[in-house]
């Protein structure tokens, strides 16, 4: 239990450092730094209560820890001291911070934080698991691999997605389904820094690693690799 009640409190910590370096890339003012800030100390705040309550972080077997987490605060009152207009901000990019996609038509700051919130997210997220499939054979941590099977196999659904720059919305059955799955983030990834954090940190290469080495494998690590090159020349436009 506390193992994992740390892991979200250090996740969160460094969603902090995430937003904020993200923030400045695209010179967002003190304000709109705080309140970045803000959006990514409250972004899980569902997932401590979640784990209490059910044991697990996965939503599908226990609820939505971005609802659960709006709802915490808005029950606590925590932001009633903000503008009206701050406290939406702040609530919409906590629920839609896990969604697949995020909803159209939505008021240009709260499109911009949920953007900012879920690249700082990822980001983290890419980061915790590269590691953890390095140590996980000395460490394995159930709870983050969501009970899923240690098959060598995967679903070439996954591939497929890959190969056709789509987010993934199939189900998970393998730990490597689950890595492929993460990798389809990138084709929802919103601002250079983060494309650049992403290679600077080798996670491409980390993840290809833990997965099988063949031809299929192979292929998407080169097809990963033009699309990280390619995006290297992309401006801010947020
Ligand atoms: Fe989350």
């Amino acid at each position: 239990m506390q193992r994992n009640i740390k892991l979200k409190e250090e996740h969160t910590l460094r969603v902090c450092e995430n937003i904020i370096l993200i923030g400045k890339s695209i010179n967002l003012d003190e304000t709109k730094l705080f309140i970045a800030e803000s959006v990514a100390l409250f972004h899980d705040i569902g997932r401590f209560k979640q784990f209490k309550k059910y044991a697990t972080f996965d939503d599908r077997k226990s609820e939505n820890h971005a609802a659960l987490g709006v709802k915490i605060l808005e029950d606590s009152g925590v932001l009633s001291c903000l503008p009206t207009s701050e406290q939406e901000l702040i609530l919409k990019s906590v629920e839609f911070h896990n969604l697949q996609k995020i909803p159209a038509k939505l008021k240009p700051d709260i499109l911009l934080f949920s953007k900012l919130l879920r690249d700082a997210d990822k980001l983290d997220i890419f980061g915790v698991i590269t590691e953890y499939y390095v140590e996980k054979d000395k460490n394995p941590n159930p709870a983050l691999e969501l009970e899923l099977a240690d098959a060598p196999t995967y679903s070439h659904e996954f591939i497929e997605d890959i190969l056709n720059y789509r987010v993934s919305k199939n189900n998970l059955n393998t730990h490597n389904d689950m890595k492929l799955f993460q990798l389809t983030w990138l084709f929802d990834i919103n601002f250079p820094v983060t494309f650049k954090c992403f290679k600077d940190k080798n996670y491409l290469e980390k993840i290809i690693k833990s997965l099988p080495d063949d031809e299929t494998i192979r292929e998407v690590h080169e097809h990963l690799k033009d699309y990280l090159d390619l995006k290297k020349h992309l401006k801010n436009k947020n």
